[in-house]
């Protein structure tokens, strides 16, 4: 298998910094790129991510925001905000890069403009490229502190799967592969909707009943707009799909939940939004609303989200409207073709 030396990541986030920690503690020679000059002299000069505070870069990892810095890696992740993506990527086409350069996203979310999962945007950009999903049940704190995390590189190409596997797995991370790119970005994508469910329901004072019900509830709608969209079923019993569930709905490291919490709480969405910073859910509540209609699949926690995002629902007497919604049975399928 090739030996891979040289690794980009743009964006400067937690995310990809964290991801950069990763791949640099297993001897690759990692840059980190951020289209924002100040980012990266504040991280240069002080040894620390604002973003991943308490925590010091390690010597070895480069910084620049000079994009041509990045022009001969052999791998380039992307990890800015789902929003910056088709710009980001566009830069790259523009500067051009060897057809050979593997391209790895590991930001989770839709292109806004055109509702397409991120890595058909970069494919879109970059039609030369081969391109990895790296995804999973991941905080960016824990990653960076070297706690022990499981990932799935998903590729359609299965020779790209199994090297970006054994690039970026360490003693500290574990990597999966999967050839269900449809499916990994789905639930990567749709999970933070229902992180912000679940935190509206922890700032309304609801119970964990309430939250095991959304989850569950929650992975059947992931499962059902991913089926429609040829997403692979068993894929969202996995690591991307109820695992990262699990992660984001469950953790204060969540800014998904956190904004969510802020909303059940009374403040108003877009403020909400604006204290967290990024949160891809409420992004992603827009774009699924756009694709449960255009794939015709029923996903009323998605319409609920939907409607108290941006339509000025109340949250409370949404969840009333999830509770008495007409009875039915549990699976999609039972007793539909008895
Ligand atoms: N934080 C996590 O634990 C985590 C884990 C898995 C996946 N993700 C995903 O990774 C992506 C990035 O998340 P993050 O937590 O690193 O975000 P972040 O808010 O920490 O950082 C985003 C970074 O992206 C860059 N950026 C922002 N706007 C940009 C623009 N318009 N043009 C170019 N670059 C821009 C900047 O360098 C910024 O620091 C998101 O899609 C998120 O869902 C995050």
């Amino acid at each position: 298998m090739k030996d891979v030396k040289k690794i980009a990541v743009l964006g400067s986030g937690g995310w990809g910094t964290a991801m950069a920690m990763s791949a640099a503690s297993s001897g690759h020679d990692v840059t980190v790129w951020s289209a924002f000059p100040a980012e990266i002299e504040r991280i240069v000069s002080t040894g620390e991510n604002p973003l991943l505070p308490g925590i010091k870069m390690p010597k070895e990892l480069k910084f620049t925001s000079e994009l041509k810095d990045v022009a001969d890696a052999e791998i380039i992740i992307t990890a800015v905000p789902s929003f910056a993506t088709a710009s980001v990527v566009a830069k790259l086409a523009e500067m051009g890069i060897p057809a050979s350069t593997l391209l790895v996203n590991i930001s989770k979310g839709f292109d806004p403009a055109t509702c397409d999962r991120l890595s058909v945007t970069i494919q879109k950009a970059l039609p030369d490229h081969t391109i990895t999903v790296l995804s999973g049940p991941s905080h960016a704190e824990e990653v960076a502190r070297e706690i022990p995390t499981a990932l799935v590189a998903a590729s359609s190409d299965k020779e790209t799967a199994l090297l970006i596997q054994q690039v970026f797995t360490t003693p500290r991370l574990r990597v999966y592969t999967n050839k269900d790119m449809v499916g990994v970005e789905l639930g990567g994508a749709i999970k933070n909707v229902i992180a912000l469910a679940a935190g509206i329901t922890d700032g309304l004072k609801l119970g964990d009943n309430t939250k095991a019900a959304l989850m569950t509830r929650g992975l059947s709608e992931i499962g059902r707009l991913g089926k429609a969209m040829g997403g692979s079923e068993k894929t969202f019993a996995g690591l991307t799909g109820v695992g990262d569930l699990i992660v984001t709905c469950t953790s204060m490291h969540s800014r998904n939940r956190r904004a969510g919490i802020l909303i059940g709480e009374g403040v108003p969405v877009e403020e909400a939004i604006k204290i967290i910073g990024t949160v891809e859910g409420y992004h992603a509540a827009r774009l699924a609303h756009i694709l449960k209609d255009r794939y015709q699949v029923e996903m009323p926690i998605m319409d609920a989200c939907y409607k108290v995002c941006y339509e000025g629902g109340n949250a409370l007497e949404e969840v009333t409207q999830l509770m008495t919604r007409p009875t039915r049975h549990e699976d999609d399928d039972t007793w539909l073709n008895d």
